[in-house]
């Protein structure tokens, strides 16, 4: 059965679709009393919330051991964005082979993998529904849990799996291709959210500048190497939302001053290479100021000292470095993912997944698709069963 997709402020799981019940590997946790760690588990992770179809094992003593990605980019390039009925039949022919690919690229069978975590949304729902078909497929095959893990907690815990990862609280950015928040993140699944784009999020205003400067999707990478070009302060482009108080943002604004720009220049005869560079740097560097000035200001707010940012768009190389120059003034750390796990990845979900499963948390026989999925809706894991990551 399929849990449909449900408006935000409703609850999204039944006691049945999402529900905590002991699995085998957790029996040792609940035998010897919270301070044991589980036993290690292998867990597969699968990843097609949107264009791109991951796969990752993450073993929870060695870490990840392999990782696929197939990006369904050029199939959509044609229609300058996603075609969702396009990108699910696209998971179906590449989920499969991938997850062996995977599972032989870390010397695997399929009978070691102890749990299986795939996206549950949010995303595309003809998308997601893939990838919970295969996942409950396979464990039910292979007679282990399944659970349906949250994409933008995936994308929030994927710097966890690079070295020195952050301890927590810490205030994350997330800044996807449909997602600008800002959270408070105290363990996982404990989020406050703090602010959020009341309209466009940060990843789409970069993909509809790519079009309107004639680039490629998607625009985010695109814009930044133009940006590389331009000449700084041709133009000035504004800050929304930064002169009032508040950690909310709005780039629907900047979106249209974008397009103003670009027709002014090309009423006067004027839209050169150079003048499309300049633009593209003009934007990026208001999109960079913008989300800094708030980072900022979430930092002063929450006393924390460890900012994490994560989604396609962490991977910008300016964003990165205005957000560190800002954090060495206020005497704090920035964390963010290598850049192939900034982006969609089965590796996070793999991650955020066995974390979950760990504590114990699995699906019920029930497939869950939530194309749209408020992530402060999530249910916190035990503190002792955590990882060790508190301070
Ligand atoms: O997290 P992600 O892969 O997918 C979603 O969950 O949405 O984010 C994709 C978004 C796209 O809007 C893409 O243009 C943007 O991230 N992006 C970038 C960069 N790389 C990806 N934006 C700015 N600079 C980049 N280097
Ligand atoms: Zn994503």
């Amino acid at each position: 059965m399929i849990a449909p997709g449900r408006c935000q402020g409703q609850c999204l799981f039944d006691e049945t679709a999402f529900r905590f019940r002991v699995s085998a590997k957790m029996r040792s946790v609940l035998i010897h009393g919270n301070l044991m760690r589980p036993d290690p588990m292998l867990i597969l992770g699968i990843e097609t919330s949107c264009d791109e179809t991951g796969v990752a094992l993450f073993d929870t003593d060695k870490g990840l051991l392999a990782h696929a990605l197939f990006s369904q980019i050029d199939m959509h390039a044609d229609y300058g964005g996603v075609v969702p009925e396009l990108a699910s039949r696209d998971h179906v022919r590449k989920l499969l082979p991938l997850c062996d690919q995977v599972i032989a690229d870390a010397g695997c069978t399929r009978k070691d993998i102890d749990g299986i975590a795939y996206t549950a949304g949010p995303g595309l729902v003809g998308a997601l529904m893939v990838g919970g078909s295969v996942a409950h497929a396979l464990g039910f095959s292979l007679g282990v849990p399944v659970l349906g893990v949250h994409h933008m907690e995936g994308h929030l815990l994927a710097p966890m799996l690079e070295d020195n990862p952050p301890a927590f609280p810490f205030v994350a950015l997330l800044v996807s291709g449909g997602h600008t928040q800002l959270v408070r993140v105290d363990g996982i699944g404990e989020y406050e959210m703090l602010g959020e784009s009341v309209d466009d999020a940060a990843g789409e205003a970069f993909d509809k500048t790519a079009k309107m400067l004639g680039l490629d999707y998607p625009g985010g990478p695109r814009v930044a190497a133009l940006a590389e070009k331009g000449v700084p302060d041709r133009y000035r482009f504004p800050r929304p939302m930064t002169d009032r108080p508040g950690l909310d943002f709005s780039f629907s604004g900047l979106k249209t001053y974008t397009l103003n720009t670009v027709n002014a220049a090309i009423d006067a005869g004027g839209f050169s290479e150079q003048v499309k560079a300049d633009i593209a740097l003009a934007f990026e560097a208001a999109v960079v100021d913008t989300l800094t000035i708030k980072c900022r200001r979430a930092l002063e707010q929450t006393g924390c000292r460890r900012l994490v940012i994560a989604g396609g768009v962490s991977a910008n190389k300016r964003l990165r470095a205005g957000l560190e120059k800002m954090a060495r003034k206020l005497k704090a750390h920035v964390f963010y993912a290598r850049p192939e796990f900034c982006t969609d990845n089965g590796a996070m979900i793999a991650y955020a997944g066995a974390q979950r499963m760990l504590a114990g948390q699995q699906d019920g026989e029930r497939i869950v698709a939530v194309p749209r999925w408020p992530m402060n809706t999530l249910p916190p894991i035990n503190e002792a069963r955590r990882t060790g990551l508190v301070d």
